[in-house]
Order: C-alpha cells, then structure tokens, then sequence
C-alpha cells in the first residue's frame, strides 16, 4: 500500500527524504534482480506469493488479460507499429517497482495540505525518482511556470474531478525571459513542461492565457509540452489558443481529454492516442486542429484521435503537414462543419502530399463528408485503421495504468 505523508509533526521535506526512502534505494538493485527472476519464470503471474500489492496484483492481471486479448485480436492483421514492437511486449518493472512503492504528497493554496504550491513539492521529490509520487492537487488557480525535469520520473498529478485545480501561465515565444533577456520560444512558452517519462495527469487544468493576436509573429502559447515517454492524461483540459498542447515526443495516451485553441493546436511529434477527447477551435479565421511533424518514414509518430469530437468556431483543416510524413488518423470522430471539405494541407509543400499519412475512418458529421477531401487524403479500410485504433498503438499494455489503481 501507498506510504502517505502528513503535514503534521515533520516538516514534508524530511519526510519525503526520510531513511526508508534511502533504504529503499539501497536494496533496490537487490529487490530488483528478485522481482525480475522471479517474473521472467513465471509465465503465469500469478501472483500470490510474491510482494503484496493487492491493487498491484489487479493490475498486473488486468494488463496481462488486455495483452492476451489485443495479441489474438490483431495477430492476423501484423500491422507495422504492432509487430515492429512485439518482441518488447511485456509488462514494464521499472514502472511496476516504482507502483509498489508509490508515496502520496498534497498541495493545497490555504497551507492544509504538505504544501502551498507545486514548484515547492516538486523541490523535494528526489532528481533521480523511482518511486510513483502521487501529488494531489486541490482545487485552485495555480500561477506557477512547472518543470518536471527528465530524470524525475512517475509523477501524477491529481485534481479533484468536480471542481480540477488550474495551472496557469501566460508565456509566448516571444516573451523575453529574465534571465539571459532572450525570447522563450516555443519550447520555452508551455505553463507546464514534462521532460520526465511516465508522468500522469488526473483532473488537471493546463492553461496558457497569451491570446492569439492574428498576423503577429511569436504569438505560441503553450498550455502542456509533453517530453517524456509513456505519459497519459485522464480527464483533463488544456485551454490556450495558438499552439496550445506540444505533443513533443514519446508514446502518450489522453482519455477523455477537452482540448482547445486556435492555430495548429496540438503538434509536435508524439505518437499519442486521444480517446474520447474534445477538440474545440476558437479560431476566427481558417486555422489547423493538428501540426503533427513525423519527419522520416520510418519513425513510429503520429497522433491517432478515436471517437473524439471536432467542433467550434472558424474554418479547420484536421491536419497540416509540418514534417515530410506527418501522420494523423482520425476514427469513429463526430466532425462539425467548420472542417473544410478540403481536410488537410501540405503547407504548401506539395512533395509532401504522397508522403503524408492522413487517414479517416468511420467518421460522422457534416464535416466527414469525404466528397471534397484532397486527393492524397485516405478512407482507411478496417485493415488499414486498425493500427491505430488501441491502446496498442502507444504501447499501452506494457504501460497504461489503469487510474482506478489510485482510489482517487
Ligand atoms: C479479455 O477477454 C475476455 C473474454 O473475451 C473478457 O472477459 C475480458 O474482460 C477481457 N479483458 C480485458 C482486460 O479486456
Ligand atoms: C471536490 O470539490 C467539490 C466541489 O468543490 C467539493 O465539494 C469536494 O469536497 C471536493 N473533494 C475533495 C476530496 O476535496
Ligand atoms: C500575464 O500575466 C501577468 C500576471 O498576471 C500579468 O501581469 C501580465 O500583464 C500578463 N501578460 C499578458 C500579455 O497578458
Ligand atoms: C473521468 O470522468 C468520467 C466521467 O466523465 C468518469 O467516469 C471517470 O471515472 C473519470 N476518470 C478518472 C480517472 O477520474
Ligand atoms: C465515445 O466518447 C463519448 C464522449 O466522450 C463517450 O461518452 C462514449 O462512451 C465513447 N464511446 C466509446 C465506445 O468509447
Ligand atoms: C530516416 O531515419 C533513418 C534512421 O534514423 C535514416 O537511416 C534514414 O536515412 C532516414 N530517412 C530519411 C528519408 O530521412
Ligand atoms: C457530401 O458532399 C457532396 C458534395 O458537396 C454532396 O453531394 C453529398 O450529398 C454529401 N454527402 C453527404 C452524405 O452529406
């Protein structure tokens, strides 16, 4: 079970540093080898005897059942990303050791909690982490510029569902930074920056609050930027308007996800699922929902969005190719009519329009009608889709957890 700090009687810092978290670190070379012998020879996990973690144990179940399933599902179709990664499949123990010594943190604004800010719990989680920090956040406007740096990974942040905490900043690229007197950039402008891998986000609000000035240069905002591998968000929102979610790099998973802006919303080169999510333009003029930048044809990126909707204001592409192989599929998604019948743009490169990936399937809508979609823009057949359209195509068996794990 989950080790949970209280506020009272010992100051947080010492408490996360305490001589059971160094222990822990010392035997984990030890307890690591045990675990892993002890689970490459039991091809069963059945896992009675071994160390204790009811939820865990659940867990690891549920993720071998799902493995199994997707395995005879799709073992007929071999599509490339599925097959490509076969021989890796499995379930992470990295991740599994960090779950079973998972600790709690809290954040509240009227000092109730362990701490009154996220910067300052994030201060004390170990540079180097190997355990899930669980660090609930309560409700509130959080003005704070958040760094999750690389080596800083299982972090989750989580939000109460009925009223999710905000965390908001109003940096663009062109904001000039205090310290060197540079701008920012892009990269630079997100409220929340994600360098660590298996990060999660539970009930969070990601906020950038620059408005989108039309014909000015430097105006990207970033709400979320998301570096990391293996990260997965559940119901959460990201409010900005050009450039809102950098999905930079990584295998990334959004269920249930509401996420809103203007120009080329979510890019970068992640190859992410959203699932049920709500993609919402506020765009005045004709804007991109998507820039998503695959670069090379043999790289695994692409954004794969299933049974989502597409709705707002302005006149959108689904898709604008920013890399040479820009990769985006949209299935089972209810599409409104400010989406051009055009669909998707090359940027004006027209070398790019056979080497792009833009795929529809089963999509509804008035802005499905394939009838005036650009000629290189695909209707996927089922064999086709298929790839995409699973958690299997993030590699989600080996690491999605299921967030009911929490008890939130
Ligand atoms: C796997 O398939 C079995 C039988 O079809 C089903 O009962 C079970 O719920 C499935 N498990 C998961 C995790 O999808
Ligand atoms: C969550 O927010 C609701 C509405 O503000 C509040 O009634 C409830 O107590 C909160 N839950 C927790 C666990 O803080
Ligand atoms: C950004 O937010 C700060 C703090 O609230 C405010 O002082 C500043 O005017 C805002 N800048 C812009 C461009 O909105
Ligand atoms: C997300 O919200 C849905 C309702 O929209 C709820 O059923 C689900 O349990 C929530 N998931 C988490 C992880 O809180
Ligand atoms: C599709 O998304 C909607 C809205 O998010 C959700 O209510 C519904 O359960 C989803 N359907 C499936 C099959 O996941
Ligand atoms: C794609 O990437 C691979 C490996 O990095 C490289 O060998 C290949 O030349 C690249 N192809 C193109 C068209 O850039
Ligand atoms: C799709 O668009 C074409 C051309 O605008 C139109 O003729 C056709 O009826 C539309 N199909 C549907 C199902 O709305």
């Amino acid at each position: 079970m989950s080790t949970r700090i209280h506020a009272t009687g010992t100051p947080p810092h010492a408490s996360i540093m305490s001589p059971k978290f160094h222990g822990f670190l010392q035997l984990q070379p030890i307890i690591l080898s045990f675990l892993f012998l002890f689970l490459i020879s039991t091809p069963s996990f059945n896992i009675t005897c071994a160390p204790t973690h009811t939820d865990l144990d659940t867990w690891i179940s549920w993720h071998l059942q799902n493995y199994k399933n997707k395995s005879l599902q799709y073992s007929n179709t071999k599509p490339e990303s599925v097959t490509q990664r076969a021989s890796s499949t499995g379930v992470d123990w990295r991740l599994r050791m960090a779950e079973m010594n998972r600790i709690e943190i809290s954040v509240s604004q009227d000092g109730a909690a362990d701490f009154k800010t996220i910067t300052e719990a994030i201060h004390t989680i170990p540079l180097y982490n190997n355990r899930r920090v669980l660090i609930r956040i309560n409700s509130g406007v959080y003005r704070e510029k958040v760094n999750i740096p690389r080596t800083m990974r299982f972090i989750t942040f989580v939000g109460n569902a009925s009223d999710p905490p905000t965390i908001t900043g109003n940096d663009t690229a062109s904001t000039v930074s205090g310290r060197d007197g540079t701008p920012l950039r892009t990269f630079q402008s997100a409220t929340v920056a994600v360098d660590a891998d298996y990060f999660m986000a539970i009930n969070i609000k990601f906020e950038n609050t620059a408005p989108h000035v039309v014909g000015t240069v430097g105006g990207q905002a970033v709400a979320l930027r998301i570096s990391g591998t293996k990260a997965a968000f559940y119901n959460c929102s990201f409010y900005g308007s050009q450039d809102t979610l950098y999905d930079h790099k990584g295998l990334h998973y959004f269920s249930n996800c509401f996420i809103q802006g203007s120009v080329d919303f979510i890019f970068g080169y992640g190859t992410s699922l959203y699932e049920n999510c709500y993609l919402k333009s506020v765009s005045k003029k004709v804007a991109s929902v998507t820039a998503q930048k695959r670069s090379n044809s043999s790289i695994s990126s692409g954004f794969s969005f299933k049974n989502c909707t597409v709705t707002g204001s302005g006149s959108i592409y689904l898709g604008r190719a920013w890399g040479d192989y820009s990769r985006v599929i949209f299935s089972y998604t209810f599409m409104d009519k400010i989406v051009l019948p055009q669909g998707w743009s090359d940027w004006g490169k027209q070398s790019r329009d056979q080497k792009v990936f833009y795929g529809e399937y089963k999509c509804s809508g008035p802005g499905a009608n394939l009838t005036g979609r650009v000629p290189w823009a695909r209707a996927l057949t089922d064999q086709e889709a298929m790839p995409f359209i699973g958690t299997y195509y993030v590699d989600g068996d080996t690491w999605l957890i299921d967030p009911s794990l929490y008890q939130l």
